[in-house]
């Protein structure tokens, strides 16, 4: 089927102009991606950006776009002049500082370049191997994970995964304990024991929280028996979701944060990270996690209407979707607009 066979809905349009996500901090990129003098580009909420580290290993994100002419400023080369690190443009070679401020002009050597001569730049942060972007000022801290910051625990980075979908419904399909037993059969759950027990969802430090949430898996720790399983949820953004889940002394967890590529697209990347299994390669957890993940996405890319309803009127909603109903409340109640209806 062709992507014009399903266009998304006309009112997407604007949903990349909410404001509130101006605020929010986007996993972009993995820190390994962007080596010492190089430049990485992304498109982001509509935007392209471009990141580029310094020799020291300080970072930038910015504008993809040279105020000059409008060039790519990802496809220029980081140079140093008069003893600072620069990104130069491709095109004319303008230079601009870590600042973002133009300090060299070669059609014009002596001229000190314009205040107006600058890029455009945004707040980038590193933790967890992952590079996190703000567009705006930030309204609330970094995502926390601190079971990856453990001893013991392994950190592993899954994807990113790109979903014709917008976030809210991925979110959604994270807190989902309900499609486990079902979607994702003979690796998280086990349709003979899909029954969800009921559970509570609080207030979170930012979103809802839900804890001791208990599902059977069919092989929960890699040794081939069956057994409950205990996840512990919490919102930590719009956009941002994690979970640990608990069998024994063993501890598995993920941090899921989904950026907006365009009005029809989002990427997702994780952060995964586990106190066992430390023998097992690594790609052969990303493997399993990609295969989690593809199945989801054949559900998420299918789901109408595209736009998350935020009325609990519309859909149908039971006891085991409590977290999701609590959710779409916050959204509501923090005044979501993109990806919603
Ligand atoms: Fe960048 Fe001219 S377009 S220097
Ligand atoms: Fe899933």
């Amino acid at each position: 089927m062709s992507e014009t066979a399903f266009p998304l809905a006309n009112n997407l349009q604007n949903s990349l102009h909410d404001p509130m996500l101006l605020g929010e901090w986007f996993a972009v990129a993995w820190s390994r991606e962007v080596a010492p003098q190089a430049t990485l580009a992304r498109h982001v909420m509509g935007r392209d950006i471009v990141l580029w580290r310094e020799i020291d290993g300080t970072l930038h994100g910015w504008l993809d776009l040279c105020i000059h002419r409008g060039a790519k400023l990802s496809l220029g080369a980081v140079q140093t002049h008069e003893g600072q690190a620069c990104l130069v443009c491709p095109y004319h070679g303008w230079s601009y500082g870590a600042s973002g401020q133009c300090v060299a002009i070669p059609a014009h050597p002596e001229m000190t370049p314009p205040v107006k001569a600058r890029a455009q730049t945004f707040i980038v942060r590193e933790r967890y191997g992952v590079i996190w972007v703000c567009l705006g000022s930030p309204a609330a801290s970094l995502p926390e994970f601190s079971i990856a910051e453990e001893t013991d625990f392994r950190v592993l980075l899954a994807g990113p995964y790109r979903f014709r979908a917008l976030g809210p419904r991925l979110i959604e399909n994270l807190l989902d304990v309900a499609h486990l037993g079902i979607v994702h059969a003979g690796l998280l759950g086990d349709p003979k024991h899909s029954h969800i027990e009921d559970y509570e969802v609080e207030k979170g430090t930012r979103g809802p929280e839900a804890k001791d949430i208990r599902i059977w898996q069919p092989d929960p720790d890699g040794t081939g028996k069956g057994a409950h399983v205990s996840y512990h949820y919490e919102v930590q953004g719009p956009l941002t979701a994690s979970f640990v889940k608990y069998h024994g002394d063993q501890r598995f967890g993920i941090l899921a944060q989904v950026a907006p590529v365009d009005d029809e697209h989002c990427e997702m990347r994780l952060v995964m990270t586990m106190n066992y299994g430390h023998e097992i390669p690594e790609a052969e957890l990303i493997a399993f996690q990609d295969k989690v993940t593809e199945q989801d996405r054949a559900i998420v890319e299918s789901q109408r209407p595209e736009l998350l309803p935020l009325d609990l009127q519309a859909e149908l909603h039971l006891r085991s979707d409590r977290m999701a109903i609590a959710y779409r409340k916050w959204l509501r109640e923090i005044g979501m607009r993109y990806g919603v209806a």
